[in-house]
Parts: C-alpha cells; sequence; structure tokens
C-alpha cells in the first residue's frame, strides 16, 4: 500500500509544499513558510546528519509520493527517538493511509534499528494524532 523511501534531492519540492501546507503547518513547530533555498541547505546539512532521518512515503497503487516520516533526536546508545510525520496530499488524508504509514515507521524503528522508547510531539487538540 505504502512503501517508505529514502529522501532524495527530487523530492524536495514536494517537501517544500507539504511543509508550507497552512493544514499541516498548523500542526508543526514550523509556523513561517520555507524557502526553497532553506530547505536546500537544510538537506545540504541533512545529508551529513545520522541523528536525523526522514523517508518520503510512496503510495504504491498511485504511484506517487503523499508525504514523510521524520526520525529525530536518534539516540543509539538510549535506544530512543523522536517520530513525527504528515501525509502532504490532502487527499489521502483520512483513509488509514497516516495509520499505515506509522505503523510502517515503528516496524522499522523498533525492528531494524532496535530502539526501545519513541516519543512525538503533537498539539493536544490534533485528534487525527
Ligand atoms: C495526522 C495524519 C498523519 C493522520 O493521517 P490520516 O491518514 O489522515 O489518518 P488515518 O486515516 O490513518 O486515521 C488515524 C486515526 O485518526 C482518526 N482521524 C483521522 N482524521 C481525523 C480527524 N480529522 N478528526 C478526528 N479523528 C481523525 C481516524 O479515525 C483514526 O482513528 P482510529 O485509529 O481510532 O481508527 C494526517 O492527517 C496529516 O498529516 N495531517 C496534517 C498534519 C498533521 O496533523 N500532522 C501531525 C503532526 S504530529
Amino acid at each position: 500500500m505504502v512503501r517508505l523511501i529514502g529522501l532524495e534531492k527530487e523530492h524536495l519540492n514536494d517537501l517544500l509544499r507539504w511543509r508550507n501546507d497552512p493544514e499541516v503547518r498548523r500542526w508543526i513547530f514550523q509556523k513561517w513558510p520555507l524557502s526553497l533555498s532553506e530547505q536546500e541547505r537544510w538537506f545540504n546539512s541533512y545529508l551529513g546528519n545520522d541523528l536525523y532521518k526522514v523517508l518520503i512515503v510512496y503510495h504504491e497503487k498511485d504511484q506517487r509520493n503523499i508525504g514523510y516520516i521524520r526520525l529525530a533526536n536518534i539516540a543509539y546508545q538510549n535506544r530512543s527517538l523522536q517520530i513525527g510525520g504528515d501525509i502532504g496530499e490532502k487527499e489521502y488524508r483520512g483513509k488509514g493511509l497516516g495509520k499505515v504509514m506509522y505503523q510502517k515507521a515503528l516496524e522499522l524503528v523498533f525492528d531494524e534499528l532496535n530502539m526501545n522508547r519513541v516519543y512525538l510531539h503533537v498539539f493536544k487538540d490534533n485528534e487525527s494524532v
């Protein structure tokens, strides 16, 4: 149904559009609209950072990218990390895909990265999380 793939430079335009969507921005901590230059600068520093990973959510049937998962503060010794992620493409929200993408991410985090604690920051009135 959905697959998680590594972030590439070619995904930056989608990522920028998703993160600038007011319906997404309302629920994340980025309050200002991002520019492409900022996104590219972030991507360049991201490439050398082992403590932060972004995975793109690829919809297999429709063959398109619909969102992303973010793994931050990856602490390999303490075996903990912070998870986040949004369905960027509006028409794919509310169809169970958010649940599936988080399940896939959690399988990766617990089974492959061998973490034992995962946390997520969320605004208390965000009912879909
Ligand atoms: C939050 C988000 C990832 C959830 O993904 P989704 O595909 O829309 O949600 P799902 O269809 O998988 O539903 C997950 C659960 O939330 C519930 N839900 C979905 N949309 C809802 C809404 N608008 N209000 C209340 N509950 C909602 C579903 O009933 C389901 O509950 P269940 O597990 O008890 O059945 C997605 O909506 C999104 O990216 N929203 C915009 C940004 C955002 O809120 N990001 C999260 C920041 S922490």
